[in-house]
């Protein structure tokens, strides 16, 4: 397991508490000392755990565990033939081949966890799940520390202080965990998202879906599919008294492999009243709202705009303990009496896969490393 190297990066891909689940598999864990510094996990505790902590491993290592993808000088200290399981963006949310390309020449196996399959079987591996229930409690508590009130209802001798109205934009995994916390907090909540199963979801949290009395958008296994220009102007336009009348916004909304749709403009923004507070957890995706910057917070008219940038880190204890179970359960299912041996008719492996034996196995990932040869 690797240290990381990616500025910001806190997470870690193996956590103390699991070292032993590989080690019964029958795997030798060699951990980089203060791997796990970040997160608040000592050397010592890996090597009571039953880890070698030593630098200079990665050159003998079968099976590789990052959070984010290895730079390019760590991927060329790699045997042929050894597997790489990180984060590692593919097909449309590639910024460069270069990564994909050295993986690939190297004959290294790559396994993306945003390519695990979101199947029933796969769940105890699905990372984009994980990680967005982090991230989506944290940018509730981010919401609620910005916001100069209280959430809760609070009946005093002197008087009633009315709770604080949230709105929350899309209610995928991050979204509806966004809700439950501000539920939590004593918040009254109004959330919407285009998908038809949503309105259910919304309400069995206890909040409001928001009905704009709009076609819903559901594509391919029960993910939102892209709006026209037309559609999205007129949800901007219907959800713009909603924004207007809330404390705090929290922006939660994606579609696989497209940039994050725009859902509030910079106008909608400036009816919020003073003091408001706007959480944009898609900043880095694109951004739901107009003018939010990644990693910084400005100021839109009366809000707060606050920008997220890599907000599982911003937990890495337990966004780490997720994550390593995810791993942990990936490697289980590739390790056949005691090596690892990927079967390559399981879903969920030839699923993952990015690179193999010196080909680029996952389709859009291929044509974009084609593409830009
Ligand atoms: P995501 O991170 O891709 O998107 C977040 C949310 O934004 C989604 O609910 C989406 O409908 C919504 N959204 C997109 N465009 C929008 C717009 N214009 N306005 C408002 N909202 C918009 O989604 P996430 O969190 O990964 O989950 C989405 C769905 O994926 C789940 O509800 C479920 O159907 C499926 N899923 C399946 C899993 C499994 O079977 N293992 C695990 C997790 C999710």
């Amino acid at each position: 397991m690797v240290r990381e190297t990616e500025p910001g990066e806190r997470r870690v891909a193996l956590v103390p508490e699991l070292v032993g689940k590989l080690t019964d598999l029958g795997y030798e864990v060699c951990v980089e000392p203060c791997a796990g510094k970040t997160a608040d996990f000592s050397d010592a505790e890996y090597a009571e755990a039953g880890a070698i902590v030593s630098d200079g491993v990665l050159g003998g290592a079968d099976v590789v565990v990052a959070v984010q993808p290895l730079t390019p000088s760590r991927v060329a200290t790699l045997r042929s033939g050894a597997a790489v399981i990180s984060f590692l963006p593919t097909g449309q949310a590639m910024e460069s081949a270069d990564l994909v390309r050295n993986l690939r020449d190297a004959h290294v196996s790559a396994f993306a966890m945003e390519l695990i399959p979101r199947i029933s079987r796969a769940q105890a591996m699905d990372a984009l799940s994980s990680q967005a229930l982090v991230a989506g409690y944290r940018c509730c508590i981010v919401a609620a520390e910005q916001l100069r009130r209280f959430f809760p209802l609070n009946m005093t001798a002197a008087g009633t202080v009315p709770p604080a109205e949230i709105v929350v934009l899309g209610a995928g995994v991050a979204g509806l965990q966004a809700i439950a916390t501000a539920k939590r907090l004593g918040a009254v909540v109004k959330a919407y998202d285009v998908r038809a199963a949503a309105a259910e979801e919304i309400a069995s949290m206890g909040a409001q879906p928001i009905d704009l009395k709009l076609e819903t958008l559901e594509g391919a296994g029960g993910y939102a599919r892209e709006m026209t220009e037309n559609r999205a102007a007129l949800q901007r336009e219907l959800l713009t008294p909603y924004i207007a009348a809330a404390d705090a916004l929290i922006t939660t909304a994606a579609v696989p492999g497209r940039r994050a749709p725009l859902l509030v403009t910079r106008d909608m923004v400036e009816t919020m009243k003073p003091g408001s507070v706007v959480v944009d957890l898609a900043a880095e995706t694109g951004g739901n709202v107009e003018g939010s910057i990644p990693g910084e917070e400005v100021t839109i008219g009366n809000a707060l705009v606050w920008g997220a940038a890599n907000v599982p880190s911003q937990m890495p204890g337990p966004a780490s303990r997720l994550y390593s179970q995810n791993v942990v359960n990936l490697i289980t299912l590739m390790t056949s009496d005691g090596r690892f041996e990927p079967d390559f008719e399981d879903e969920v492996v030839a699923g993952s896969c990015v690179t193999h034996t010196g080909e680029v196995r996952h389709e859009p990932t291929r044509e974009f490393v084609e593409g830009t040869a």
